[in-house]
């Protein structure tokens, strides 16, 4: 059975749903062309010609414990790493390949000092494996495979056994699940069914996901199986949903945006398109307004560090959510009733019943809230960056020929200088 029972899945994404801000990590051989970790599929390069990359792969300035404490200043609760991508390189010591870190000049397991640093500071663990597998000679050439153009090549392959590969990744994904203690999430990535490509038949993604669910009965697993009904959560990726995401009966699903800094999402040296701080701090609040997870994603460079941009933009989420993460841990969208006033966007603690009100343009003075919920629950507000209160009366009598709302509506009046934060909020106290 594909499905999933409602119940069970809500149990195991009950933590992911509080948690809201993971930290995706790309990394393997593509960090040393540095331009793109689908490099083999653009430039259709062979397995000899990439085997350049493995035999020089040496990170020699990696230290997980560094990553690890980024990522847990930053605010993010769990991370995601590629174990493979569809290059076929583990970052783990697989027996079921050479193709792995332990072969190349840096001879390590990369993959266990990672879960270990990572859980040291309090981070939950998610395993990305992909699908695809462009290295693996049992691995049929497809519309994306590198060597898709290549006549010869694929009649020379032509016999290749996609049954075998679906049991090597049935091997490998025991090894993930048994080797590093308990795993939080599975990331398989991705299905591309239909002419020359493919689905759930060719993963044997039903068998998959029973292997999984035995292994680890409350892990949490993407969407990207090919198998309707079986992913514990949605994944859009490289957009933002205008609104919450629902299923086919109109009930709010569980979802997680995976969204890059620049673009690629493994190391990319000449990619200049590096969005703001501000950008990306907007982006994980859109998100918790609309009831969503972000997973943002750092590519690591082929000696083992965060590219200098990640870490700059790191530390301005760091700064941020030290004064801000109660308006995004525990959070999810605000009742209906809390109509968003303009310029900015709500998110809402049910727990506590607090309304974050985050200001993404800064008004002239005051912002008007429109409706009964708001004059009728709200007693007290305050900034959060520093706990100053911020006073609940609009106009001045002689300014009320110009009303700033209707009867009911609710107006809080601002310093004239925005605060000195990226995103300021504003914490409402609803009566309990
Ligand atoms: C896409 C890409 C891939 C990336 C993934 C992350 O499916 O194939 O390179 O890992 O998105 O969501």
């Amino acid at each position: 059975m594909a499905a999933k029972t409602a119940a069970a899945s809500k149990s195991r994404t009950t933590w992911f749903t509080n948690d809201r801000f993971g930290m995706f990590i790309h990394w393997g051989l593509y960090s040393m062309p540095a331009r793109h970790e689908w490099v083999r599929n653009r430039e259709r390069i062979t397995n000899e010609q990439y085997e350049k990359y493995f035999e020089r792969f040496n990170p020699d300035l990696y230290d997980p414990k560094e990553w690890a404490k980024m990522a847990k200043a930053a605010g993010m609760k769990y991370f995601v790493i590629t174990t493979k991508h569809h290059e076929g390189f583990c970052l783990w010591d697989s027996k079921y390949t050479d193709y792995k870190a332990t072969k190349t000049p840096c001879r390590k397991d990369l993959l266990k000092a990672m879960v270990d640093a990572f859980r040291a500071e309090g981070l939950k663990v998610g395993f990305y494996y992909s699908l695809l597998d462009w290295h693996h000679p049992d691995f049929p050439i497809d519309k994306i495979h590198p060597q898709r153009d290549d006549k010869a090549f694929r009649e020379k392959e032509k016999k290749r056994d996609v049954r075998k590969y679906a049991e090597y990744m049935r091997n490998q994904v025991t090894e993930l699940l048994t080797k590093f203690g308990k795993i939080d999430i599975l990331w398989f990535d991705f299905s591309y069914p239909g002419e020359d490509g493919k689905g759930h038949k060719d993963w044997e993604s039903e068998k998959l996901l029973k292997l999984v669910r035995k292994l680890q009965p409350d892990i949490m697993i993407d969407n990207r199986l090919d198998l309707p009904g079986s992913g514990d959560f949605e994944t859009p990726e490289q957009f933002q949903p205008a609104e919450g995401l629902k299923d086919k009966e109109g009930n709010p699903v569980v979802w997680e945006a995976c969204q890059t800094f620049s673009g690629s999402w493994g190391y990319h040296r000449d990619e200049m398109s590096w969005r703001e701080p501000e950008e990306l701090i907007t982006t994980l609040i859109d998100c918790v307004s609309k009831s969503g997870n972000l997973l943002l994603n750092v590519g690591p460079t082929a000696r083992g560090e965060f590219d200098y941009r990640a870490q700059e933009r790191l530390a301005k989420f760091a700064e941020w959510m030290k004064r801000h993460d109660r308006s995004i841990y525990g959070c999810q969208q605000a009742p209906a009733e809390f109509k968003c006033p303009k310029g900015c966007s709500l998110t809402y603690n049910p727990e506590t019943r607090r309304l974050y009100l985050h200001i993404l343009v800064w008004p002239y003075k005051h912002i008007t809230m429109e409706g009964k919920a708001f004059t009728s629950q709200v007693e007290y507000a305050q900034f959060l960056h520093d706990g100053s209160e911020v006073a609940m009366k609009g106009l001045e009598e002689w300014q009320s020929a110009h009303k700033l709302g209707g009867e009911n509506s609710l107006s809080i009046t601002l310093p004239q200088m925005k605060p000195n934060v990226i995103v300021p909020v504003v914490e409402l106290f609803l009566k309990k």
